[in-house]
């Protein structure tokens, strides 16, 4: 099944009243497990990855494995960017495959916010990718990742909200009503009356950060008040660790895979738990039926060169290798060579681009325009590009989705 668009994934549950599951993963395990429920319980998921979790993992590493487990999955998927910092983040993480981003500049003072966000949006948009912005701010209170998100709350107000989503064409917004990062400490006390003006003043898609510890009361009176996207991290790390200790416990001695026996489960439990509570339990088949499937774009260019000898040829394909792959929706630049010399056409590059609204972007990018001009455009005159979408089955939708 291919992955789908996000946008598309979350105005489906924000039309329907329910949440998708946002679960940051750490790990194999953590992947596996989410995967495992969302199919369990025929319910569409979002793979979460927090830059502040960068220490955890390698973002490069795991992002291949996080991509081609969504793609092989029998539910629709959404792989998103959490917390990310700056618009270098977000470039980084939908060239390596993501399809969603969230910018956070939460801490900084609004104008600042409104321009770090309006940034990453210009640019995720031109990749046809989907941006979070937050404002207002969540911070943290016990637990492994609090001192990730240090400081006091924020709360967002309806006002600063409405301004807040029209200047930066957020096509979610993240909101401070109560939730913390982390455990909480005690009952925690939302504040509905704030969500509901925001709800009614912005219509889109709301989303919760700090979903460990809420009762099932305040997840039902989040979701009936727009809130289509629930960030869940810290229960799930509590989980796994728990199952470790118990492990440890029965058997002292235990290696590696004796330690994480059943962590798989453990989380897979709380997320199935989780989806089933937020609604979007047996939702997969109809999101699958409303959204649009995620689908790269081969950019082909087939050429011969004139005025340059071999060397000068590979130098000007290392440059644009270097150039082109770190333009934003650029997946990979292969640059070849045909393997018969009698080819009509001698050499090639195949730029793979996440999305087709990279065709444009990707064409008007001055990082393109001057790469093209100055080293590409003079030496290859005779030249074919095309650019050609993905064809492919759409995999086992029936048997899990239906
Ligand atoms: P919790 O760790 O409190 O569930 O919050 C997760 C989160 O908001 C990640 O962005």
């Amino acid at each position: 099944m291919p992955m789908v668009h996000m946008k598309d994934m979350l105005s489906h549950a924000h039309a329907n009243g329910y949440a998708v599951g946002a679960f940051d993963l750490v790990s194999l395990d953590f992947l596996e497990a989410i995967l495992e429920a969302a199919e369990r319980e025929r319910a569409p998921v979002i793979l979460s990855l927090a830059e502040s979790h960068f220490t955890y993992f390698n973002f490069d590493t795991i992002m291949p494995a996080v991509e081609h487990a969504a793609r092989q999955a029998r539910v629709p998927v959404a792989v998103h960017l959490d917390h990310g910092a700056s618009l270098r983040s977000a470039v980084r993480a939908i060239n390596a495959g993501c399809n969603g981003v969230m910018v956070d500049a939460s801490d900084k003072p609004f104008d600042e916010n409104v321009a770090r966000t309006r940034a990453v949006v210009e640019m995720a948009h031109g990749c046809g990718v989907p941006v979070e912005g937050e404002l207002g701010y969540v911070p943290g209170v016990e637990g492994e990742d609090a001192k990730l998100h240090p400081g006091e709350v924020a709360y967002t107000t309806p006002e600063e909200a409405e301004r807040y989503m029209e200047e930066t064409g957020v096509d979610f917004l993240a909101v401070s009503i109560g939730t913390v990062h982390g455990r909480m400490k005690g009952t925690p006390k939302l504040d509905f009356e704030r969500l509901d003006a925001i709800n009614g003043r912005l219509g889109i898609p709301l989303v919760i950060h700090g979903g460990t510890g809420l009762s099932d009361e305040q997840f039902r009176g989040l979701i009936s008040r727009g809130v289509a996207k629930i960030n869940y991290y810290t229960a799930l790390a509590d989980r796994a660790g728990a199952r470790i200790r118990e492990n440890a416990g029965r058997d002292g001695a235990a290696g590696y895979t004796g330690l994480v026996a059943g962590v798989r489960e453990a989380i897979a439990d709380e997320v199935a738990r989780c989806i089933g509570l937020w609604g979007s339990a047996g939702r997969a088949a109809d999101v699958l039926a409303a959204a649009t499937p995620w689908r790269p774009v081969e950019h082909l260019i087939i050429y011969n060169v004139d005025g340059l000898d071999d060397d000068g040829t590979k130098a000007m394909m290392a440059r644009g290798r270097e150039v082109l792959g770190a333009i934003p929706g650029v997946r990979a630049v292969f640059t070849g060579e045909a393997v018969k010399p009698e080819a009509s056409y001698r050499y090639t590059w195949l730029v793979r681009f996440c999305h087709p609204a990279v065709i444009d972007s990707y064409r008007e990018h001055p990082d393109h325009v001057a790469f093209a001009d100055e080293h590409f455009r003079p030496v290859a005159g005779e030249r074919i590009s095309i650019d050609y979408r993905e064809v492919g089955e759409l995999g086992e939708i029936g048997d899990v989705c239906d």
